[in-house]
């Protein structure tokens, strides 16, 4: 059995990451799993050692001598399952709303069951600390960027954006969906993205500020309450927000 396959395997255990322990070691694909790590091993040099980051559904490695990170990915995420759609338009996608999000550099392999790809390494944003304006700023260029290209992420928490240049960048769009088809298919679909848009706003504190307070709740009650969704609308918003910061 391969090294780097067996100390990731521990580290999964060691860290209670269920979920991953059973997309890549309980199902029967880990002999996959084990042939890309067996590979990475003799291609990078990856030990345990690069390892920086486990989430739900992908397993993040520093890429030695480079600025880049190495994920081995499941292909059971969501944006795989409901948009039916292609890696292709995966990269494609990521790409096209660079610098907001954080592409995909090289797809290094693409299996039945999982997916390798390179991006570029970034500082995950930690969940305590304050944002300033410029940041509370990048937050809105990200969603406006995700909603005018007809996308959502929902899941825009600290822990799935970084910092790269002192930019805030979304690395993780493992849960992305086609906007409409997440408006007809989900009630509430923009349940996940309020409550990341909450999170920042306490993190950079707008409850100080007044006029910036009305104008984010216009955007927000719009998101929350309008029944024929309105991407440019939705657009629109956005730039009030931005005008004001
Ligand atoms: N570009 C990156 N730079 C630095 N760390 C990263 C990067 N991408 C992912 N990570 C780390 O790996 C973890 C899992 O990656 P993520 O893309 O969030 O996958 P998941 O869909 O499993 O949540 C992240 O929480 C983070 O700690
Ligand atoms: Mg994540």
């Amino acid at each position: 059995m391969g090294q780097l396959y067996q100390d990731v395997k521990l580290s999964i255990k060691k860290n209670k990451k269920n979920s991953l322990n059973s997309k890549f070691i309980l199902a029967k694909s880990t002999s996959e799993f084990e042939g890309i790590c067996t590979k990475l091993e003799t291609t990078y040099g990856l030990n345990i050692n690069h390892l920086l980051g486990m989430g739900t559904s992908c397993i993040t490695f520093k890429k030695p001598d480079s600025d880049e990170v190495i994920k081995i990915c499941s292909r059971n995420i969501k944006y795989l399952k409901y948009k039916k759609t292609s890696l292709i338009e995966f990269v494609k996608e990521s790409r096209a709303m660079e610098p907001y999000i954080l592409p995909v550099n090289e797809m290094i392999m693409d299996t039945q069951s999982y997916f390798v790809y390179t991006q570029f390494a970034c500082q995950p944003l930690n969940k305590k600390k304050p944002i300033d304006r410029n940041q509370y700023n990048n937050i809105f260029l990200i969603i406006r960027s995700l909603f005018s290209n007809g996308l959502l992420v929902g899941q825009l928490r600290p822990k799935n954006m970084g910092y790269i240049n002192d930019r805030i960048v979304l690395f993780d769009y493992h849960s992305m969906h086609y906007l409409k088809d997440r408006i007809n298919n989900k009630k509430k679909w923009w349940h996940s993205l309020i409550g990341s848009i909450d999170c920042y706003n306490r993190l950079f504190g707008l409850d100080k500020y007044k006029s910036l307070s009305k104008i984010v709740n216009q955007f927000t009650d719009y998101v929350k309450t309008n029944r024929s969704f309105d991407q440019n609308k939705a657009c629109q918003l956005i730039d009030d927000i931005l005008k004001e910061l």
